[in-house]
């Protein structure tokens, strides 16, 4: 199972990658649109500059076409490979029917691909099945409409285990810690986590309580 951090906001990715629990990016036009105004292609940049000081040489990287006109999918995503040259660096593309051809020509050009917005079953399946490195569940999107996210995630994992698929599953949309622990005991290959969550994740009263009650006992002890 994988942690990836939702987000392009450098200060977060940096907090992130220093603690080593970080093994790729997601990014999305709305993600972006988060942080200051800037060069889109220098912010991308400065994040594969950030993954490069820790080493991690070629993380998942996730940039997403911002056109939903096939052609245009397929330059922007070819410029970005060649403006980027970063080895990680996946393609996110929306899952529909046109885009399937977008995914299946970026991947005869050998561009690692992440379709993205799935909702469903059958939308992640095909996306599986057209060639996609990453298929993306939004977990809290299904929810919103009243869809049970955890049992599509588990059949997606179950018939991409069955076709022997090696797509794979990211859940992102996250709105909660139950979204994340639902989601990996569910199957997800990575979940792709908001940084607001890493602290809670690594955080409960009771270990608050009992790391201060050995410190203070074993102060007492010393005196
Ligand atoms: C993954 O990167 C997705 O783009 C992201 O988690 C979507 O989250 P949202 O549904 O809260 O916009």
């Amino acid at each position: 199972m994988k942690i990836f951090i939702d987000s392009a906001n450098l200060k977060d990715i940096e907090e992130a990658l220093k603690r080593g629990f970080a093994s790729g990016i997601t990014t999305n036009p709305s993600i972006l649109a988060k942080e200051k105004k800037c060069d889109f292609k220098e912010h991308i940049h400065k994040i594969i500059s950030l993954v490069r000081e820790f080493g991690l040489r070629d993380i998942p990287l996730s940039v997403e076409v911002f056109s939903t006109e096939p052609d245009e999918m397929v330059r922007q995503a070819e410029q970005f490979v060649k403006e980027f040259r970063y080895e990680g660096l996946n393609i996110k593309i929306p899952i529909g029917w046109d885009e399937l051809s977008v995914i299946k020509r970026l991947k005869d050009k050998g561009i690692k691909v992440n379709c993205t917005c799935c909702m469903s079953y059958n939308q992640a399946i095909m996306a599986a099945d057209a060639g996609s490195d990453f298929v993306s569940l939004f977990s809290g999107r299904i929810r919103d409409i009243g869809y049970n996210s955890t049992a599509v995630i588990s059949a997606v994992k179950r018939t991409l285990a069955d076709w022997e698929c090696p797509s794979k599953i990211i859940v992102g949309s996250i709105r909660h810690i139950a979204d994340i622990n639902e989601a990996l005991q569910a199957g997800a290959d990575i979940v792709t986590v908001p940084p607001k969550f890493f602290t809670q994740m690594c955080s409960h009263p009771k270990t608050t309580e009992v790391v201060n009650q050995f410190i203070t006992d074993f102060r007492e002890w010393l005196e």
